[in-house]
Protein backbone atom coordinates (compact mmCIF):
# COMPACT_ATOMS: atom_id res chain seq x y z
CA UNK A 1 0.00 0.00 0.00
CA UNK A 2 1.44 3.40 -1.33
CA UNK A 3 2.53 5.47 2.31
CA UNK A 4 4.26 8.66 3.17
CA UNK A 5 5.72 9.37 6.66
CA UNK A 6 6.84 13.25 6.37
CA UNK A 7 8.67 14.34 9.58
CA UNK A 8 8.42 18.34 10.44
CA UNK A 9 10.12 20.45 12.95
CA UNK A 10 9.27 22.43 16.24
CA UNK A 11 10.27 26.32 16.43
CA UNK A 12 11.62 28.96 18.73
CA UNK A 13 11.61 32.36 17.76
CA UNK A 14 14.80 33.46 18.75
CA UNK A 15 14.10 36.77 17.91
CA UNK A 16 10.17 38.09 18.23
CA UNK A 17 9.40 41.55 17.47
CA UNK A 18 5.67 42.47 17.95
CA UNK A 19 4.13 45.88 16.37
CA UNK A 20 1.27 47.16 16.60
CA UNK A 21 -1.95 45.45 15.26
CA UNK A 22 -3.04 45.82 11.72
CA UNK A 23 -6.63 46.43 10.78
CA UNK A 24 -6.68 42.45 10.11
CA UNK A 25 -6.23 41.92 13.62
CA UNK A 26 -2.95 40.37 13.42
CA UNK A 27 0.53 41.93 14.63
CA UNK A 28 3.10 42.98 12.37
CA UNK A 29 6.24 40.82 13.58
CA UNK A 30 9.40 40.78 13.36
CA UNK A 31 11.30 37.38 14.20
CA UNK A 32 14.06 35.12 13.41
CA UNK A 33 12.78 31.70 12.89
CA UNK A 34 15.10 28.41 14.23
CA UNK A 35 13.62 24.75 13.60
CA UNK A 36 14.98 22.66 16.14
CA UNK A 37 15.21 18.89 16.34
CA UNK A 38 11.67 18.29 18.16
CA UNK A 39 9.31 16.46 15.53
CA UNK A 40 5.96 15.72 14.85
CA UNK A 41 6.05 12.59 12.13
CA UNK A 42 3.32 12.35 9.59
CA UNK A 43 2.14 9.23 7.89
CA UNK A 44 -0.57 9.40 5.40
CA UNK A 45 -1.98 6.28 3.51
CA UNK A 46 -4.83 5.68 0.51
CA UNK A 47 -7.96 5.58 1.58
CA UNK A 48 -11.86 6.18 -0.07
CA UNK A 49 -12.16 8.65 2.63
CA UNK A 50 -10.84 11.08 4.98
CA UNK A 51 -9.58 10.50 8.73
CA UNK A 52 -7.30 11.72 11.17
CA UNK A 53 -5.61 9.62 14.11
CA UNK A 54 -3.53 11.64 16.51
CA UNK A 55 -0.90 9.63 18.61
CA UNK A 56 0.21 11.40 21.95
CA UNK A 57 3.07 10.48 23.92
CA UNK A 58 2.50 9.39 27.57
CA UNK A 59 4.03 12.42 29.00
CA UNK A 60 2.27 15.07 26.58
CA UNK A 61 -0.71 14.10 29.86
CA UNK A 62 -4.22 13.56 29.01
CA UNK A 63 -4.02 16.67 27.00
CA UNK A 64 -7.65 17.62 24.62
CA UNK A 65 -6.76 17.55 20.36
CA UNK A 66 -9.20 18.96 18.30
CA UNK A 67 -11.80 17.15 16.11
CA UNK A 68 -11.22 15.69 12.70
CA UNK A 69 -12.62 18.56 11.69
CA UNK A 70 -11.20 21.33 13.47
CA UNK A 71 -7.99 19.51 13.03
CA UNK A 72 -5.45 21.98 11.03
CA UNK A 73 -4.41 18.78 9.25
CA UNK A 74 -7.96 18.44 7.66
CA UNK A 75 -7.93 22.37 6.82
CA UNK A 76 -4.31 21.52 4.95
CA UNK A 77 -5.65 18.65 3.33
CA UNK A 78 -8.68 20.64 2.26
CA UNK A 79 -7.05 24.07 0.71
CA UNK A 80 -4.63 21.72 -0.82
CA UNK A 81 -7.49 19.79 -2.34
CA UNK A 82 -9.71 22.41 -3.93
CA UNK A 83 -6.28 24.00 -5.42
CA UNK A 84 -5.98 21.03 -7.25
CA UNK A 85 -9.80 20.79 -7.66
CA UNK A 86 -9.70 17.20 -6.16
CA UNK A 87 -11.75 15.27 -3.43
CA UNK A 88 -9.35 15.55 0.06
CA UNK A 89 -8.88 11.45 0.73
CA UNK A 90 -6.22 9.78 2.67
CA UNK A 91 -5.64 8.04 6.31
CA UNK A 92 -3.68 10.43 8.19
CA UNK A 93 -1.34 9.32 11.66
CA UNK A 94 0.07 12.22 13.34
CA UNK A 95 2.73 11.09 16.19
CA UNK A 96 3.17 13.91 18.40
CA UNK A 97 6.38 14.87 20.34
CA UNK A 98 6.72 18.71 20.06
CA UNK A 99 4.46 19.93 23.03
CA UNK A 100 1.14 20.87 22.23
CA UNK A 101 -0.22 24.48 22.93
CA UNK A 102 3.29 25.29 24.00
CA UNK A 103 4.45 28.37 21.52
CA UNK A 104 6.59 25.72 19.29
CA UNK A 105 4.53 25.28 16.59
CA UNK A 106 3.56 22.04 16.50
CA UNK A 107 -0.29 22.43 15.10
CA UNK A 108 1.69 24.15 12.60
CA UNK A 109 4.19 21.74 11.77
CA UNK A 110 1.66 19.04 11.55
CA UNK A 111 -0.14 21.60 8.74
CA UNK A 112 3.27 21.78 6.71
CA UNK A 113 3.80 17.78 7.12
CA UNK A 114 0.74 17.38 5.57
CA UNK A 115 0.78 19.25 2.56
CA UNK A 116 4.35 17.69 2.03
CA UNK A 117 2.69 14.10 2.06
CA UNK A 118 -0.69 15.05 0.76
CA UNK A 119 0.95 16.82 -2.14
CA UNK A 120 3.05 13.05 -3.02
CA UNK A 121 0.26 10.69 -1.99
CA UNK A 122 -1.93 12.61 -4.57
CA UNK A 123 0.65 12.96 -7.51
CA UNK A 124 -0.72 17.06 -7.94
CA UNK A 125 3.13 18.28 -7.39
CA UNK A 126 2.38 21.62 -6.44
CA UNK A 127 4.79 24.40 -7.01
CA UNK A 128 6.81 25.62 -3.81
CA UNK A 129 4.98 29.02 -4.08
CA UNK A 130 1.46 27.94 -4.37
CA UNK A 131 2.43 25.41 -1.25
CA UNK A 132 4.38 28.70 0.80
CA UNK A 133 1.15 30.73 -0.35
CA UNK A 134 -1.69 27.79 1.23
CA UNK A 135 1.01 27.42 4.18
CA UNK A 136 0.11 31.21 4.99
CA UNK A 137 -3.59 30.89 4.81
CA UNK A 138 -3.08 27.67 7.45
CA UNK A 139 -1.50 29.88 10.11
CA UNK A 140 1.23 32.83 10.08
CA UNK A 141 4.07 29.91 11.26
CA UNK A 142 3.29 27.67 8.62
CA UNK A 143 5.78 28.24 6.62
CA UNK A 144 8.57 28.52 8.18
CA UNK A 145 7.97 24.76 9.45
CA UNK A 146 8.19 23.95 5.28
CA UNK A 147 11.06 26.15 5.01
CA UNK A 148 12.96 25.45 8.25
CA UNK A 149 16.86 26.07 9.59
CA UNK A 150 17.00 29.70 10.85
CA UNK A 151 14.81 32.25 8.96
CA UNK A 152 13.68 35.77 9.15
CA UNK A 153 10.19 36.23 9.30
CA UNK A 154 8.29 39.26 8.50
CA UNK A 155 4.39 40.26 7.44
CA UNK A 156 2.55 38.14 10.29
CA UNK A 157 5.41 36.01 10.19
CA UNK A 158 4.32 34.55 6.83
CA UNK A 159 6.86 35.92 4.68
CA UNK A 160 10.17 33.72 5.41
CA UNK A 161 13.39 34.31 4.51
CA UNK A 162 16.49 31.87 5.19
CA UNK A 163 19.15 33.65 7.07
CA UNK A 164 23.22 32.85 7.66
CA UNK A 165 23.72 29.91 10.38
CA UNK A 166 27.12 28.63 11.25
CA UNK A 167 26.47 27.59 14.53
CA UNK A 168 24.84 24.33 16.25
CA UNK A 169 23.15 25.27 18.99
CA UNK A 170 22.31 23.09 21.95
CA UNK A 171 18.64 23.91 23.66
CA UNK A 172 16.39 22.50 26.70
CA UNK A 173 12.85 23.09 26.29
CA UNK A 174 10.80 22.85 29.50
CA UNK A 175 7.12 22.73 28.15
CA UNK A 176 4.12 23.48 30.85
CA UNK A 177 1.33 21.24 31.83
CA UNK A 178 -1.17 24.26 30.69
CA UNK A 179 -0.97 25.46 27.38
CA UNK A 180 -1.38 29.35 26.93
CA UNK A 181 -3.54 30.87 24.77
CA UNK A 182 -2.04 32.88 21.85
CA UNK A 183 -4.34 35.02 20.84
CA UNK A 184 -4.82 36.00 24.89
CA UNK A 185 -0.96 36.56 25.62
CA UNK A 186 -1.16 38.66 22.47
CA UNK A 187 -4.58 40.69 23.87
CA UNK A 188 -2.16 41.20 26.85
CA UNK A 189 1.04 42.67 24.87
CA UNK A 190 -1.75 45.61 23.29
CA UNK A 191 -2.38 46.46 26.74
CA UNK A 192 1.22 46.79 28.22
CA UNK A 193 2.28 48.28 25.09
CA UNK A 194 -0.65 50.73 23.58
CA UNK A 195 2.56 52.71 21.71
CA UNK A 196 3.81 49.78 20.16
CA UNK A 197 5.11 50.98 16.39
CA UNK A 198 3.66 49.78 13.19
CA UNK A 199 7.26 48.08 11.96
CA UNK A 200 9.12 46.06 14.61
CA UNK A 201 12.75 47.22 14.90
CA UNK A 202 15.45 45.36 13.05
CA UNK A 203 17.37 42.06 14.96
CA UNK A 204 20.89 42.73 13.75
CA UNK A 205 22.79 41.50 16.45
CA UNK A 206 21.13 38.19 16.68
CA UNK A 207 21.39 37.58 13.04
CA UNK A 208 25.37 38.76 13.54
CA UNK A 209 25.40 36.24 16.16
CA UNK A 210 23.79 33.46 14.25
CA UNK A 211 26.37 34.11 10.72
CA UNK A 212 29.36 34.02 13.26
CA UNK A 213 27.96 30.98 15.27
CA UNK A 214 28.61 32.80 18.94
CA UNK A 215 26.34 30.94 21.47
CA UNK A 216 27.86 33.49 23.90
CA UNK A 217 26.62 36.63 21.41
CA UNK A 218 23.62 34.99 20.57
CA UNK A 219 22.35 35.00 23.61
CA UNK A 220 22.77 38.24 24.84
CA UNK A 221 20.78 38.92 21.80
CA UNK A 222 18.10 36.94 22.36
CA UNK A 223 14.36 38.73 22.62
CA UNK A 224 10.97 38.46 23.02
CA UNK A 225 8.06 41.23 23.51
CA UNK A 226 5.67 38.49 24.22
CA UNK A 227 7.81 36.85 27.04
CA UNK A 228 6.70 40.05 29.66
CA UNK A 229 3.12 39.31 28.71
CA UNK A 230 3.27 35.75 28.86
CA UNK A 231 5.14 35.94 32.56
CA UNK A 232 2.62 38.47 33.36
CA UNK A 233 -0.41 35.83 32.65
CA UNK A 234 1.95 32.87 34.34
CA UNK A 235 4.88 34.31 36.91
CA UNK A 236 5.68 30.87 37.29
CA UNK A 237 7.67 30.44 34.30
CA UNK A 238 9.36 33.79 35.07
CA UNK A 239 11.30 31.44 38.01
CA UNK A 240 11.57 28.88 35.74
CA UNK A 241 13.68 31.36 33.56
CA UNK A 242 15.47 32.45 36.55
CA UNK A 243 16.01 28.88 37.93
CA UNK A 244 17.76 27.48 34.24
CA UNK A 245 19.87 30.30 34.28
CA UNK A 246 21.64 29.45 37.61
CA UNK A 247 21.98 25.99 36.76
CA UNK A 248 23.99 26.94 33.77
CA UNK A 249 22.40 27.74 30.67
CA UNK A 250 23.12 31.04 28.70
CA UNK A 251 19.66 32.49 28.35
CA UNK A 252 16.00 31.14 29.66
CA UNK A 253 13.83 32.43 26.78
CA UNK A 254 9.67 31.98 26.60
CA UNK A 255 8.97 30.26 23.13
CA UNK A 256 6.71 32.41 21.27
CA UNK A 257 3.50 32.95 23.12
CA UNK A 258 4.97 30.49 25.96
CA UNK A 259 4.02 28.71 28.04
CA UNK A 260 7.08 26.21 26.90
CA UNK A 261 10.70 28.02 27.87
CA UNK A 262 13.63 27.52 26.28
CA UNK A 263 17.49 27.96 27.12
CA UNK A 264 20.46 28.41 25.39
CA UNK A 265 22.95 26.27 26.42
CA UNK A 266 27.00 26.53 25.32
CA UNK A 267 27.43 22.62 24.22
CA UNK A 268 25.28 19.63 23.94
CA UNK A 269 27.34 18.78 27.38
CA UNK A 270 25.98 21.80 29.04
CA UNK A 271 22.56 21.29 27.91
CA UNK A 272 22.28 17.86 29.53
CA UNK A 273 23.76 18.78 32.55
CA UNK A 274 20.96 21.65 32.63
CA UNK A 275 18.09 19.28 31.65
CA UNK A 276 19.36 17.04 34.49
CA UNK A 277 19.42 19.94 36.97
CA UNK A 278 15.81 21.02 36.19
CA UNK A 279 14.06 17.42 36.14
CA UNK A 280 13.72 16.79 39.63
CA UNK A 281 10.84 19.48 39.78
CA UNK A 282 6.92 17.99 40.17
CA UNK A 283 5.54 20.84 38.33
CA UNK A 284 7.39 20.24 34.80
CA UNK A 285 7.95 16.87 34.74
CA UNK A 286 8.76 16.83 31.22
CA UNK A 287 12.24 18.24 29.96
CA UNK A 288 13.57 18.03 26.77
CA UNK A 289 17.06 18.59 24.85
CA UNK A 290 17.18 19.80 21.16
CA UNK A 291 19.61 21.30 18.92
CA UNK A 292 19.33 23.33 15.80
CA UNK A 293 19.02 24.15 13.27
CA UNK A 294 17.13 21.33 11.32
CA UNK A 295 15.49 21.09 7.93
CA UNK A 296 11.79 21.80 7.56
CA UNK A 297 9.02 19.21 6.64
CA UNK A 298 10.44 16.41 4.41
CA UNK A 299 9.88 13.15 3.74
CA UNK A 300 11.43 10.24 5.78
CA UNK A 301 9.83 7.22 4.38
CA UNK A 302 8.12 6.14 1.38
CA UNK A 303 6.68 2.98 0.31
O1 LIG B 1 -1.79 32.76 12.26
P1 LIG B 1 -2.16 31.91 13.42
O2 LIG B 1 -3.43 31.12 13.21
O3 LIG B 1 -1.05 31.05 13.91
O4 LIG B 1 -2.46 32.92 14.62
C1 LIG B 1 -3.13 32.54 15.80
C2 LIG B 1 -3.57 33.79 16.55
O5 LIG B 1 -2.41 34.48 17.05
C3 LIG B 1 -4.29 34.83 15.71
O6 LIG B 1 -5.67 34.59 15.67
C4 LIG B 1 -3.96 36.12 16.42
O7 LIG B 1 -4.79 36.29 17.56
C5 LIG B 1 -2.56 35.88 16.94
N1 LIG B 1 -1.50 36.41 16.04
C6 LIG B 1 -1.35 37.79 15.91
N2 LIG B 1 -0.37 38.28 15.09
C7 LIG B 1 0.45 37.45 14.42
C8 LIG B 1 0.32 36.04 14.53
C9 LIG B 1 -0.68 35.55 15.35
O8 LIG B 1 -2.08 38.57 16.54
N3 LIG B 1 1.41 37.96 13.65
Amino acid sequence: MSERTVRAPAKINLHLGVGAPREDGYHPLLTVYQAVGLHDDLTVREAETWSVEVEVPDWMGGIALPTVEDNIVTRAARLLARHHGIEPTGSVHVAKSIPVAGGMAGGSADAAAALVALDRLWGVDTSDEDLLRIAADLGSDVPFALVGGSALGTGRGELVEALTDTGTWWWVAVPSRDGLSTPAVYRHFDELHPDAPCDPPPADDLVAALAAGDPHALAAALHNDLQAPAIDLRPELGDLLDRGEAEGALRGLISGSGPTCVFLCESAEAARAVAGALSDDESHPVVLVANGAVAGAHLVTYG
